[in-house]
Parts: C-alpha cells; sequence; structure tokens
C-alpha cells in the first residue's frame, strides 16, 4: 500500500470511529479562550492516526493540532501535518459539518492530502501531480470566475473585526453572495469542487489548510496568504484561496490597496515567520 492510500484508510478508520462513538457523552474542555473548544474525541482522534501512523512509518513526522505529534522545526523526510477534527464548534453543536484533515510532504514539496466530511462520508484526496478525487470521482479543473457572480467563504468575525472591516466589507458586499462553513478543510474542499470561489481567511494553522492546499492545488486553485506569498507547512498564515481569475481579482483590486497594514498584521500575528 502507498504512504497516499495508506492515508486515506487511515482518515476512513478514524471517521468510523467517530460515528459509532457519536452517542458517547463528550467531555469537552477549553483552550485559549472559551469558544476555542476542544474535546475527548479530537485528543482520541489524533492519538490513534498518530499510533497508526508511527506503527506503519516510525522514521516519518507528524504535526498535530492537539499535540500528540513532535515539535517539528524542519521539513525534511515525510512530514505528516493533521486535524483530527477541524471544526470542533460545529461537532459539538451540531455533530455534522467537521472534517478530518491530513497533508503530506516530502522534504517540504506537497506529496498529498486527504480532507475527509464523517459524517457524509465524503472522502476529498489528491496525490499531488495526479488530480484531486471526491471518493472516486475526479474533480475537474477550476474554471475563472468573477467577483460579482462568485460566492465566497468568509468567516464573520473578519469582517466584524475593527481592524479589518473595511478591508473585507467590499468583498462581500461586491461578491454575488457569501457563506461561513466553520470547517477550514471544507471550506478548502468547497473550492476545490467548484461550489464557492473562493476562501478568505485571517489565521489559520497548518493543520488547517495543510490537506487543503494540496487538494485545492490539483484543481488549479490558486493558495496563497493574503500578501500572495506561498504557505508552508511550519508556518501559521492568512489564507486566500480562488480560481486563478478570481484570485487574481482578489488580491490586486481588493487586498493590494491594504498591503502596508496585511504587511503589519501578519508581523504581528505571525511574528515567528
Ligand atoms: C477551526 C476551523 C474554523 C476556522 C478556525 C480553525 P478547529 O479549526 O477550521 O473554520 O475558522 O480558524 O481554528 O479548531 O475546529 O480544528
Ligand atoms: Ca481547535
Ligand atoms: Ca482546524
Ligand atoms: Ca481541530
Amino acid at each position: 500500500m502507498s504512504i497516499y492510500q495508506f492515508a486515506k484508510s487511515i482518515a476512513l478508520l478514524a471517521g468510523q470511529r467517530i460515528r459509532e462513538e457519536l452517542s458517547q457523552e463528550l467531555i469537552i474542555e477549553t483552550k485559549s479562550n472559551p469558544n476555542d473548544l476542544v474535546t475527548n474525541m479530537d485528543k482520541a482522534t489524533e492519538a490513534f492516526l498518530v499510533s497508526q501512523i508511527n506503527e506503519q512509518y516510525p522514521d516519518h513526522r507528524i504535526i498535530g493540532e492537539e499535540g500528540h505529534g513532535q515539535d517539528v522545526t524542519d521539513t525534511e523526510g515525510y512530514l505528516w501535518v493533521i486535524d483530527p477534527i477541524d471544526g470542533t464548534l460545529n461537532f459539538v453543536h451540531q455533530q455534522q459539518n467537521f472534517a478530518i484533515s491530513i497533508g503530506i510532504f516530502y522534504n517540504g514539496e506537497k506529496y498529498a492530502g486527504v480532507i475527509y466530511d464523517v459524517m457524509n462520508d465524503k472522502l476529498y484526496h489528491a496525490e499531488a501531480g495526479h488530480g484531486a478525487y471526491l471518493n472516486d470521482q475526479q474533480l475537474p479543473a477550476l474554471k475563472d470566475t468573477k467577483l460579482v457572480t462568485s460566492i465566497i467563504s468568509m468567516n464573520p468575525n473578519w469582517l466584524t473585526k475593527e481592524r479589518t472591516r473595511d478591508m473585507y466589507v467590499p468583498i462581500v458586499q461586491a461578491a454575488r453572495s457569501s457563506r461561513s462553513y466553520g470547517s477550514a478543510a471544507l471550506d478548502f474542499a468547497y473550492v476545490a469542487l467548484g461550489i464557492i470561489d473562493s476562501y478568505i481567511t485571517l489565521r489559520l494553522h497548518p493543520w488547517d489548510f495543510s490537506g487543503g492546499l494540496i487538494i485545492a492545488e490539483e484543481v488549479g486553485a490558486v493558495v496563497s496568504n493574503q500578501l500572495g506569498e506561498k504557505l508552508d507547512p511550519l508556518h501559521s498564515n492568512s489564507i486566500l484561496v480562488a480560481n486563478p481569475g478570481l484570485h487574481q481579482e482578489l488580491l490586486n483590486d481588493y487586498l493590494g490597496p491594504y498591503r502596508s497594514r496585511l504587511s503589519e498584521i501578519h508581523q504581528g500575528q505571525f511574528s515567528n515567520r
């Protein structure tokens, strides 16, 4: 079994475990603030994925949101970047609309991405250079859209923040419509699927975007931060993902005028870059 096949198989297994245990009472804790939740299921799922990877590939390294991986500071060899439950708030409140996300890199280069929409049993996956799939259906290349006929996804938190409101409100106003799904991994998957045209957010961690980055780029999406710079699997960043035409329109016409403010925000937010 290839590493790619193995990644898909453990995502499916982990999802099955979540579905089976959904009726059990959750133990919910808070992390950085009262709305930043983690459950025993996030932790158990990450522990399961990490133990499977360690057993099969003891020399591979792992970054995981809940800390079961290692403290990784370089991209040598195989690197797995995993989010056991992306969309924990949806998981807690809705028991749906969450995903398992896995991105795998080899010497810093994209190798494969897997996003498993657990409750809908939809597996988005891609091996770099070989196209992206939803289950066994290959996804077509994205077509360019204009903002005026696009649906974009944006977290209302950024839209209402004093510091970012004037940057983002014109985008929402000019778009055909906007959505907020509460799972960054699913946002990437939906851009890859072409059901939304762009996902724009100001702060994601590597486990939020690594799987999605690899899948979305396989259908021709452009993935960058909001300054147009490349993402890397070791650092948090802002996100602008869209089909090429829309990515350029958003970067040039909407975010470009705020470049100096965005640079400042990046320096403050991601000072460890
Ligand atoms: C969160 C989700 C959410 C995004 C947050 C992430 P988590 O991940 O992806 O959509 O807006 O920035 O932290 O904590 O549920 O894995
Ligand atoms: Ca979290
Ligand atoms: Ca996440
Ligand atoms: Ca998570």
